[in-house]
């Protein structure tokens, strides 16, 4: 096991009751907040209205920037770092899913900042401090409500880049599972995917022995695995959804990192995709990792049969690794398609015209390498776009 040092420093209130408490945790933080929104899916829901009683109720002075959207825009941070600073505000609240609090974390980090908050996102600085941020929690998917990372998009050169830092982890979440009622198939789709890949992306590590936390997350992996067809077929079922909820906070919040050093490849090559087709991370995500996983399964066909049998309940064959392995990967396929997603480029309309161009920007014209299990450069990513044709 690795050497290592955790701590996850957000506040998660789990369940139905909290909502009523917002004001009481909002003001701990100060009484001038910067509400952050997406569309209209928390209008609609009646959380917002809620939200602006609550804050109301409790004395606090909130300022308004929704408009959000999926792979959230440097353009709009701007507009919030520039409204934190206008107002002197003292808490962003988020109200969403990964992107808003995404963004609201960019603007956090963008406020107190004398530079480009872009900054932080090409490496160029480090995030010292932010603003707190807070969030209410209304899709599981990105695990941004108690993850350190933030991930924007660049409309300019169509960059779409993340940083970690310890400022960005949220000091409150609000996760209460009835909101995610009304999300629509294909977003429950992509946060069931994004999810697993939050796990496979750390169970697919060099690090030995980690039975512990290969053990921890196997056993998410089948928790989201049973849970996700119950809230397709029932999306009000309120004991799935918590199931679904939690799985996917604790997927990302780094406990499962724990002595051990993730991949993360499936994610850079992704954001490529996202960046510059304008796809759901999910969607991509359901493409671009079982293409991955054939590409490098040699490094490692033990580790791979293992999960197979493990996650899959595929039956083990101690003589023939590969085929075990490849079973495993084909159930991973199936499975994504039963819950919706498509699994190849060719079936959302991408073909190879700009796997070079992608495969240069993840890895920077091949000055870094991507992915630590196996690490990749530009001609093994193209290679890993073509077998996701
Ligand atoms: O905009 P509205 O109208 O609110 O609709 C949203 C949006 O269209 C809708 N939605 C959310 N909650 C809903 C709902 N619709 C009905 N009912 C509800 N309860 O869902 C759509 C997608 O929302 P989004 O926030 O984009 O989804 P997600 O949580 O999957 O976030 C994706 C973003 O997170 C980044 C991704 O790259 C992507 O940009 N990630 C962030 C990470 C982090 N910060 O740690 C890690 C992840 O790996 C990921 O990269
Ligand atoms: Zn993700």
């Amino acid at each position: 096991m690795d050497d290592f040092v955790f701590q996850n420093p957000t506040r998660i209130y789990f369940g139905k009751s909290h909502e009523a408490e917002l004001g009481r945790i909002a003001s701990q933080y100060g009484s001038r907040m910067l509400l952050h929104f997406g569309g209209q899916s928390a209008e609609r829901s009646g959380l917002l209205p809620l939200i602006r009683k609550e804050l109301a109720a409790a004395g606090l002075t909130c300022f308004e920037l929704g408009g959000v959207q999926p792979n959230p825009r440097l353009s709009l941070v701007y507009r919030g770092i520039e409204l934190c600073r206008q107002n002197n505000i003292e808490l962003v609240l988020a109200v969403g899913g990964g992107s808003v609090i995404d963004s609201a974390k960019a603007i956090a980090a963008g406020a107190p900042y004398s530079g480009d908050v872009w900054d932080f996102y090409t490496g160029k600085a480090v995030p010292e401090k932010a603003l707190p941020v807070g969030t209410v929690l209304t899709i599981p998917a990105a695990g941004s409500e108690s993850s350190p990372g933030s991930v924007i998009t660049k409309e300019e050169g169509l960059l779409k880049r993340a940083v970690n830092a310890d400022c960005l982890f949220p000091r409150f979440s609000i996760l209460n599972p009835a909101r995610c009622f009304t999300l629509p198939p294909a977003q429950i789709a992509n946060g069931v995917t994004d999810i697993m890949c939050h796990l496979m992306e750390r169970y697919f590590t060099n690090s030995r022995p980690v039975e512990f936390t290969d053990r921890l997350i196997e056993a998410t992996l089948r928790t989201v695995i049973a849970a996700a067809p119950r809230v397709l077929a029932n999306p009000a079922s309120y004991d799935d959804w918590a199931e679904l909820m939690w799985a996917g906070t604790i997927a990302h919040n780094n406990l499962l990192d724990t002595g051990r050093k993730g991949d993360w490849a499936s994610h850079d090559i992704e954001h490529e995709l996202s960046a510059l087709y304008d796809i759901a991370h999910g969607a991509g995500l359901a493409i671009v990792t079982p293409a991955w996983m054939k590409y490098v399964l040699k490094h490692d066909l033990a580790r791979f049969a293992q999960y197979a049998v493990r996650v899959w309940g595929v039956e083990d064959n101690y003589f023939d690794p590969e085929r075990i392995a490849r079973a495993g990967i084909a159930r991973l396929e199936a499975f994504w398609s039963s819950v919706g997603q498509k699994v190849r480029l060719s079936e959302i309309g991408i073909d190879d015209s700009r796997f070079a161009e992608m495969a240069r920007k993840c890895t920077d014209d091949d000055t870094q390498t991507v992915g630590h299990f196996v690490p990749l450069r530009s001609r093994d990513i193209e290679a890993i776009y073509r077998l996701a044709l």
